[in-house]
């Protein structure tokens, strides 16, 4: 049985008072879920003060990317995976199609993010989706696979036990267009299927794989009752701890 994971990718909003304020509004929201994870991705600069006024919760804290090098040193701008666990990160986001996109992210600049966060012993949550013009010419799935072999690279087994899949079709990232629940189910279940040909059956079928793009409280459930959708990436409806709550708490 796969744990669903609701992960809120706060993406570059709320000052340090507005994130902790949130953090703190969604603690008593979902105290009693037990069915599934739940994590929140705000920026760095609230990272540990949000990790701090959480502690001891159930929920878990993410960023939103993290630098390639393994090693400490003269890279301006970046902050190390170990920097990000020092202050309280279990997971961290990597290779978001924002960061693809505006950022210059590539299949190996994704492969080295990981890496570097598997070093440290983080759990990556790797971003995957096709932008809206290779699903009108039928190239989905090849995209898809391409980033997510490219994401994986040179990964262990062990390595494996720390990945969590997110699925995110450009297409409908913050343009309230959702996947119809069988058109992800779809791709998810082909990026199961790559896992099954690359990792095995047994890590195919442990892999958590999320779906992202508007997900709202009133399609969650639908989404969620995909036998290959284990749990939602999301941005907007994340922002507010009513909203987010009613997600986390579909059931
Ligand atoms: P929206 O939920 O705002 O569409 O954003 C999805 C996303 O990019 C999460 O990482």
């Amino acid at each position: 049985m796969r744990k669903p994971v609701i992960a809120g990718n706060w993406k570059m909003y709320k000052l340090l008072g507005e994130a902790v304020e949130t953090a703190l509004a969604l603690k008593p929201l979902v105290a009693n879920t037990n069915h599934c994870e739940v994590i929140i991705a705000p920026v760095f600069t609230a990272l540990k003060m949000v990790c701090d006024r959480l502690e001891g919760s159930n929920i878990k804290v993410a960023a939103q990317d993290c630098a390639a090098e393994i090693k400490h040193g003269a890279f301006t701008g970046e902050v190390c995976a170990d920097m990000i666990k020092d202050v309280g990160c279990s997971h961290i986001i990597i290779g978001h199609s924002e960061r693809r996109e505006f950022y210059g992210e590539t299949d190996r600049t994704v492969n080295l993010k990981t890496k570097a966060c598997l070093h440290y012993g983080l759990t990556a949550i790797v971003c995957i989706g096709e932008m809206l013009p290779d699903r009108e010419v039928g190239n989905a799935e090849k995209v898809v696979k391409i980033q997510l072999l490219g994401a994986l690279d040179g990964l262990t087994v062990s390595d494996m036990e720390r990945i969590i899949i997110a699925y995110e079709p450009v297409w409908a990232i913050g343009t309230g267009k959702t996947a119809m629940p069988e058109q992800a189910q779809e791709m998810h279940s082909s990026i199961r299927q790559v896992l099954t040909e690359t990792q095995g059956k047994n890590i195919a079928e442990a892999v958590r794989i999320l779906y992202g793009g508007s997900v709202k409280p009133d399609n969650v459930k639908d989404l969620m009752n995909q036998p290959d959708i284990d749990g939602a990436l999301v941005g907007g409806a994340s922002l507010d701890a009513q909203i987010f709550a009613q997600i986390i708490n579909y059931k």
